[in-house]
């Protein structure tokens, strides 16, 4: 019945992908938590995906004997807060939610990371589960556990790991989702093939358009393969202590700064891609990844319609000074992840300014 088993001490995840597994939710659920009819269950969603996959949710749930009760929030990174957090926890409350409850959530990484630090802080800490919708979640925030809300000061600050039981993502939902979060998805796949296995990037720069127009049996596919990448790597280093988890960062030291100083106008993965490439041309630039497959990088991030050039100017000393500040940096210094080949990552944190600031002013147009 599932693709995938995460172990982890003292946790498993299922994970499944398939078209149609919204209208499975409800068994599914039932598969692995057997108790689930005759617990409170909370279905958090925001008002978008709520529209549009709500009901085929609810009706899932019902027919399998489950009958949650519904909490949409404002779609947006503003509900990843705190207030709202409060707001979740007073429903559940209202609810007379206990030890023995789940959450699940519906929706795109905003709900998941929010639903996910709910259940995790819960009295404690409750099940949870995890129905993705967007190309992001499905390949990314869904699994590794990671849950968080921001704090005005900047983003997932607060936070705390706590693993769904449970991923059920259906690649079907991805048809109604606007086609820019479809690329700036694809951003994070190109990152794991990239750290991980060449052979991957190959199928995929033999597959863009497949994807791009989201052939059912290729995304179920691609959306698989991300997921066994990630889940290798968050087997291996569950709470980011031995660095292997901290390749999960490729492409994320410049985009981070990126996204940031743009003041969160261009989407994650827009700023995930122009980071790739910085990193790329960082790679090279000390002797490691080719010229020749710096050009594989940007030829593939273009055919996605990614950003290989950067949009809007920023200037050069902010970007250098957000990464300096970024919570990843150790001691004053920036650890950045590069490659020596595709799928060959490595960390370096003794990499020259100059050096940094030449590979991101070639983003400039
Ligand atoms: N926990 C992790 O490991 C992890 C990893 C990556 C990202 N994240 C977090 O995920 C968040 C970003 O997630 P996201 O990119 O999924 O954005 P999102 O959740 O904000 O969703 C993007 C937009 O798409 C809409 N939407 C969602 N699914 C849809 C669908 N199927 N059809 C139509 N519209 C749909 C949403 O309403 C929203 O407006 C960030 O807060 C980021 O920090 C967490
Ligand atoms: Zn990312």
């Amino acid at each position: 019945m599932f693709d995938l088993t995460i172990n982890l001490p003292g946790s498993t995840t299922q994970i499944t992908v398939r078209p149609g597994a919204l209208q499975e939710s409800g068994q599914l659920l039932r598969s692995v938590l057997p108790d689930v009819g005759n617990t409170q269950v909370m279905l958090v969603t925001d008002h978008t995906v709520g529209d549009l996959y709500a009901k085929t949710t609810l009706d899932a749930f019902r027919d399998a004997g489950v009958h949650p009760f519904e909490f949409r929030i404002p779609p947006g990174e503003s509900s990843k807060s705190l207030d709202t957090a409060q707001q979740l926890y007073k429903s559940l409350a209202a609810n007379q939610m206990d030890r023995d409850g789940i959450i699940v959530a519906l929706g795109g990484g905003v709900v998941s990371d929010l639903a996910g630090f709910v259940a995790a802080t819960w009295m404690r800490g409750i099940r949870f589960a995890i129905l993705p919708t967007t190309l992001e979640a499905d390949i990314d925030a869904s699994i590794g556990g990671k849950t968080a809300v921001n704090l005005s000061t900047g983003k997932n600050l607060v936070g705390a790991f706590h693993q769904p039981v449970l991923v059920a993502v259906d690649p079907n939902c991805l048809s109604t989702l606007d086609a820019r979060d479809v690329k700036a998805g694809i951003a994070e796949a190109i990152k794991h093939a990239l750290i991980s296995d060449e052979e991957f990037f190959t199928w995929q720069e033999d597959h863009v358009d497949e994807i791009l127009c989201l052939d059912s049996a290729i995304t179920t596919e691609f959306i698989l393969r991300n997921l066994r990448i990630k889940a290798a790597i968050v087997e291996q280093d569950t709470k980011e202590q031995t660095g292997l988890r901290m390749l999960l960062n490729f492409g994320h030291t410049i985009g981070h700064a990126i996204e940031s100083c743009s003041r969160y106008s261009l989407r994650h993965g827009e700023c995930v891609a122009l980071g790739t490439l910085a990193a790329c041309r960082l790679s090279e630039s000390i002797g490691l990844l080719s010229g020749a497959d710096v050009t594989r990088v940007e030829k593939l991030l273009s055919r996605f319609g990614l950003p290989i050039q950067m949009p809007t100017a920023l200037n050069t000393d902010r970007i250098l000074e957000t990464m300096q500040n970024d919570k990843k940096a150790r001691a004053g210094r920036v650890r950045f992840v590069l490659l020596d080949a595709i799928g060959a990552p490595l960390i370096r944190d003794d990499i020259d300014e100059s050096l940094v600031r030449a590979a991101y002013e070639s983003l400039r147009p």
